[in-house]
This record gives C-alpha cells, sequence and structure tokens, in this order.
C-alpha cells in the first residue's frame, strides 16, 4: 500500500513516483490548491491537490477532513521557494497528488491530534488511543520502546537472563497493600499480584542462573501521585557473587549507553557515591536533586553566647540550629517568606527564622533578641552576601534535616535554581536496616527483609536495632528515587533474625516465607541485585508532569482506566463461581 513512510522522504527523491498512507493531520484549502499534512508514526509529509489533476480528484480532496485514514499515489516536487519548512525532515518537497484512497473516514475527533489547546486527562484518558496519535506522547512511547531495548542489549551481552516469573502469586512484602485474585478452584483462596518479582529473582539464584533480567511488570494498592502508578515497570536485576561496586557499575553501564544511544547526551560516570547520614546531613534528604547546591549548613556555634532564652534552652537540650543561604534570595517576597513558614511547619518545624542580608543591616524578626554578634557570625558560617536570604531552622537534628530538605526543594523552585536539561545521578548507601513504627511499636524493614545487614553492626540486630545499617543502595536522580537494592540475606539462621526483629511469629514466617528459608537450607549463593523504574525513568528523561504520560494505558489518580472502564462489576454468576458474596454498599 505504501513506498515509504511519512517521515522518510527528502530533496533526494524528487521526481519519484510514490504511496503514501496517514492520517490528515491538517487540511489547507486555499481556494485552487488544497493541503494536507498527511502523518504517520514517522512523521509529516505535505501532500497537495492541483485542480489541474482532475476535477474529480479535486472533489474527493475537498471531502478529507482532520483524522481521515486516506492513501495516496503521487510525486515528489519540490516546494515552491520561501515555502520550505527547516523544522521538519521532509520540509523541502511535497507530493503532488495523482490518486486518493479514503481508506477509513473519521468522525470529528473530541480533541484536536495536532493542536496544543488544554484537553482534560478526563477526555484524554477515555480516549487513549487517539491520546497517543498526539506527537508528544507518541515519541514518549518510542523513545521508552528504544530505551528498552538499549537496556536489553547491554544486559543480554553482559550474560544476563531473561527470566519471565509468575502474575497470579503471593504476597510479597515490599510495603503496600496487594491486589488479590480469587481463586475459582480453592474457594476462599486468593492469588496476590506480584508487588516486584522480588523473592523469585532471589530463588532464581538459588536455583544458579546467576544473572537475571526482567522488563518486569509489578502492582501495588497504593495512594497514587505522579510518580505511582497502581501497576508500573521495573527493570529487575538480580546477581550472584556481587558486592555494591559490582552493581553500581553494572547499572552505570547499562545508563551510559542509554544516554548515549536514546538520550543522546553525555552521561558522567561513575555516579557520585554517598552515604544515608551524609546525604541527610548535607541535603536534609535521601533523594536530593543534586542539580543545584544550597547545602545545609550548621549554624549552632554562632549562638553560643546568646541571650535568646529559646535557643540557649533548645541547645542545652542538645539541639541544633541548621539553615540555608540562598543567593540572591531576598528577591523572595514577605508572602514567600510566609509560604516557606508554612511548609516548615507542615514538614515537623516549630517555626522559621528568615534573616534577610541588604546593603544597611541584616533584617530578622528577632534581631534584637540574638544580638549582633550572633548575626554576623551567621553571615560569616553561611559566607552570605548582600542579596541573600538565609533560612534557620532551631530543633533536635532529627527534626531539622528533613525541613530544610523540603525548603531547600520548594527554595530551588521558587528562585528558579533547577537547570532543564541536566541529570544528576548518585548513589546513596548504608540506609538504617529498620525503622521504628510508633504507631504499632514494632520495627519494620526500611528497604525489604531479604536485605542484608552491615556486617559491622550484627552485634545490634536484637539488641539495638535502629543503630544497625543495611547493606541497600538508592539509586538517585534529580530529586526522585529511581531505583533501590540491597545485597541480599542468603544465610537461613540470619533470615530468622531478621523475622524476628521485625516481630513476625514463627508460624507466620512458616507460612509467608518458608519456601525461602527452606531453599537457603540448599547452598544458597551469596547475592544482590536492583530494581530502577522504567516508567519514572522515562518520565525523567522526557521531563513529563507525571509518569501516566510514559505509559501507553495508564490508570487515573483514583487507579481507573477509563478507556475500558476497569474496574468494573461482574455477573452474579462470576461471583457465585468464585464463592464471593458482596457486602452491601
Ligand atoms: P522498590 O519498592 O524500592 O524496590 O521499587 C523499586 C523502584 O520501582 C519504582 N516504583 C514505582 N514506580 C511507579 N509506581 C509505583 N507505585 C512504584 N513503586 C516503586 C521506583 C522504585 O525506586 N524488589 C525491590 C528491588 C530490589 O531490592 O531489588 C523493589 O521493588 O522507581
Amino acid at each position: 500500500m505504501r513506498t515509504h513512510t511519512c517521515g522518510a522522504l527528502t530533496g533526494a527523491d524528487i521526481g519519484q513516483s510514490v504511496r503514501l498512507c496517514g492520517w490528515v493531520h491538517r487540511r489547507r484549502d486555499h481556494g485552487g490548491l488544497i493541503f494536507i499534512d498527511l502523518r504517520d508514526r514517522w512523521g509529516l509529509t505535505q501532500v497537495v491537490f492541483n485542480p489541474s489533476s482532475g476535477d474529480a480528484l479535486h472533489a474527493q480532496a475537498k471531502d478529507l477532513r482532520s483524522e481521515f485514514c486516506v492513501a495516496v499515489k503521487g510525486t515528489v516536487s519540490k516546494r515552491p521557494e520561501g515555502t520550505l519548512n527547516p523544522k521538519l525532515p521532509t520540509g523541502e518537497i511535497e507530493v503532488v497528488v495523482e490518486e486518493l484512497t479514503i481508506l477509513n473516514a473519521s468522525a470529528t475527533p473530541p480533541f484536536e491530534i495536532g493542536g496544543d489547546s488544554d484537553v482534560t486527562e478526563e477526555l484524554r484518558y477515555t480516549y487513549r488511543y487517539l491520546d497517543l496519535r498526539r506527537p508528544e506522547l507518541r515519541d514518549r512511547i518510542l523513545l521508552r520502546n528504544q530505551v528498552i531495548r538499549v537496556i536489553r542489549r547491554v544486559l543480554d551481552d553482559s550474560g544476563f537472563v531473561d527470566v519471565e516469573t509468575p502474575i497470579l502469586t503471593k504476597s510479597t512484602p515490599e510495603g503496600a497493600r496487594d491486589y488479590l485474585v480469587p481463586s475459582r478452584l480453592s474457594h476462599g483462596h486468593f492469588f496476590a499480584l506480584p508487588q516486584s518479582p522480588q523473592l523469585y529473582k532471589q530463588l532464581l539464584m538459588v536455583s544458579g542462573f546467576d544473572r537475571y533480567y526482567q522488563i518486569a511488570r509489578c502492582f501495588r494498592d497504593e495512594d497514587l501521585r505522579a510518580d505511582r502508578q497502581p501497576e508500573f515497570t521495573q527493570l529487575d536485576i538480580e546477581m550472584s557473587y556481587v558486592d555494591e561496586e559490582m552493581l553500581f557499575e553494572l547499572i552505570e553501564k547499562i545508563f551510559s549507553a542509554v544516554w548515549t544511544e536514546a538520550v543522546k547526551q553525555p552521561l558522567a560516570v561513575p555516579f557520585q557515591r554517598m552515604t544515608y547520614a551524609e546525604c541527610m546531613g548535607r541535603f536534609g534528604s535521601d533523594k536530593p536533586d543534586l542539580r543545584f547546591g544550597m547545602e545545609i549548613i550548621d549554624f549552632t556555634g554562632c549562638f553560643k553566647n546568646t541571650g535568646f532564652k529559646r535557643f540557649q534552652e533548645l541547645l542545652s537540650s542538645g539541639g541544633t540550629i541548621r539553615g540555608l543561604v540562598a543567593t540572591g534570595g531576598n528577591t523572595l517576597s514577605a508572602k514567600g517568606i510566609e509560604q516557606l513558614t508554612e511548609l516548615a511547619k507542615q514538614a515537623g518545624a516549630a517555626g522559621l527564622l528568615p534573616i534577610r542580608v541588604t546593603e544597611t543591616e541584616l533584617v530578622c524578626p528577632v534581631a534584637k533578641h540574638l544580638g549582633d554578634e550572633a548575626l554576623r557570625a551567621v553571615v560569616d558560617t553561611g559566607k552570605a552576601k548582600v542579596g541573600d536570604l538565609i533560612l534557620l531552622v532551631a530543633d533536635q537534628p532529627a527534626k531539622t534535616l528533613p525541613v530544610l530538605g523540603a525548603l531547600r526543594n520548594a527554595l530551588a523552585q521558587q528562585l528558579n535554581l533547577i537547570p532543564k536539561g541536566q541529570f544528576a545521578f548518585a548513589w546513596v548507601t548504608d540506609f538504617p536496616l529498620f525503622k521504628y513504627n510508633a504507631e504499632e511499636k514494632r520495627w519494620d524493614s526500611e528497604h525489604h527483609p531479604f536485605t542484608a545487614p552491615h556486617s559491622d553492626d550484627i552485634a545490634f540486630l536484637e539488641s539495638d536495632p535502629g543503630k544497625v545499617r543495611s547493606r541497600s543502595y538508592d539509586l538517585i536522580l534529580n530529586g526522585l528515587e529511581l531505583g533501590s537494592g540491597s545485597i541480599r540475606i542468603h544465610d537461613r539462621a540470619m533470615q530468622e533474625t531478621i523475622f524476628r526483629v521485625l516481630g513476625l511469629p514463627d508460624d507466620e514466617v512458616q507460612h509467608r516465607f518458608g519456601f525461602l528459608l527452606n531453599a537457603f537450607k540448599y547452598g544458597a549463593p551469596p547475592h544482590g541485585g536492583i530494581a530502577p523504574g522504567i516508567d519514572r525513568l522515562i518520565a525523567l528523561i522526557t521531563d513529563a508532569p507525571s509518569i501516566r504520560e510514559v505509559i501507553a494505558f495508564p490508570k487515573t489518580q483514583k487507579a481507573i482506566d477509563l478507556m475500558v472502564s476497569a474496574p468494573s462489576d461482574v455477573s452474579a454468576r462470576q461471583l457465585k463461581e468464585l464463592g464471593l458474596t458482596l457486602l452491601k454498599k
């Protein structure tokens, strides 16, 4: 049906007879001449209907409307002087049509495919198949495909085996709610959709596959945000006989290739490495945006001799006074500072103390109480200059750091400090193994229960779990957690200890993880892995506002597929077969 795609023809093809197929993207009727931009996946080609080609053809062309699917036969011609379009790869030529076949007419689309008018998400998701015709979205899906191809190639070349793992499985503890699937053959029993292939990939190491990967679909029933979907895709990796550095190098090799071949930008490797403690101390976050500086500064020493009673009390109870120096931040209005104060309070601070550095003075609401000496010391310590804004938070260290982390991001947004088109990767290591769940009065795993403890901290596992560091690591990119992983436990006794610290009763351990403990009896090799999120990766590369923009058929914020109307009700017969009855609403 066609000799070329709509993105292929150039000046080199002038004079050739060609056939093209595609959609009517735009139509311009200049009385005599009718121009159509014909669109397919590869691009746009201008086709022209000339009145001299006959009345019948011209009349046919007059009937064409947006999104008609057509085939044309014609001759490639050079566009007249002054009408060349250097922005289009096909912008030097046009196809003068001799034959037109309307393959399928189109109803008026609910939104313009070629336009950039604001369309509601509801409409876009209901007509996702049309939304996907829009060049911007189409290009993101094409880039996604290209990135996955590069990933597969690098892994194939490095001896990795792609193994599929079950979708109908048993609950795995990644920390979210499970999606459950009732069983027709065992009433009252349910499969869980995998939150990740975590345990299967570990078992594949016990089986001896040594190097596993999978572009794996994961399912988590959790509250959705811009970077979360109920079903999403991971690049899931597991290796035997590895340490952290080997895994980091592998991932750096994959991302270097992705950047060179798909993003078309060089990527500096190795990525920066930071421990969790360093990361929190410098940036107040375990996933800081490293595209800008503005690190946290400890100003505690500046207030040793202050007469300000609140600070004196805080310092004598082990508190700290830390803050940020925002270069040029004095441009922020009083309202801007009010917003930051509100944010600081939401993040858990009692308040926020701003100091504006102006030509003539240091403007601070409690300047009198703090005293000149302390204020000067703050300016010196922070190397602040005229025009800067200093923000101080005074509290216990564990409280000040996350507040300053949140402020740092907000300030960078407000002051426009975040450069576009840059990619700042880093590895964050040595996370705590556990976090205390105050509501339930127990320890939870920070990553997941299969993560190995740091060998220096094993002695504290049962006596002081909060002190134990883990062998887990996160890959961060531009302020997001792109992936996480760990060196795993491969020793049965150690795994049992961890379950004990997590407060899991023996019978529950047997019921949920008996198969894993059993497998560890048969010479399980040391192993470790990681899982970067593919959706987040593509969203970051394409600067998409949400991962929904890089998934062909995503769910809405309410976890609904508007196009097919899922989830939906089912018949009474299906429920009966599954042995289910519904509660009254
Ligand atoms: P984790 O739970 O940290 O680790 O997930 C790894 C990566 O998966 C992505 N991700 C998501 N992406 C979109 N929507 C979601 N709801 C969502 N949840 C997670 C993120 C995240 O960094 N089995 C372990 C990995 C391992 O230890 O090897 C795991 O799943 O990019």
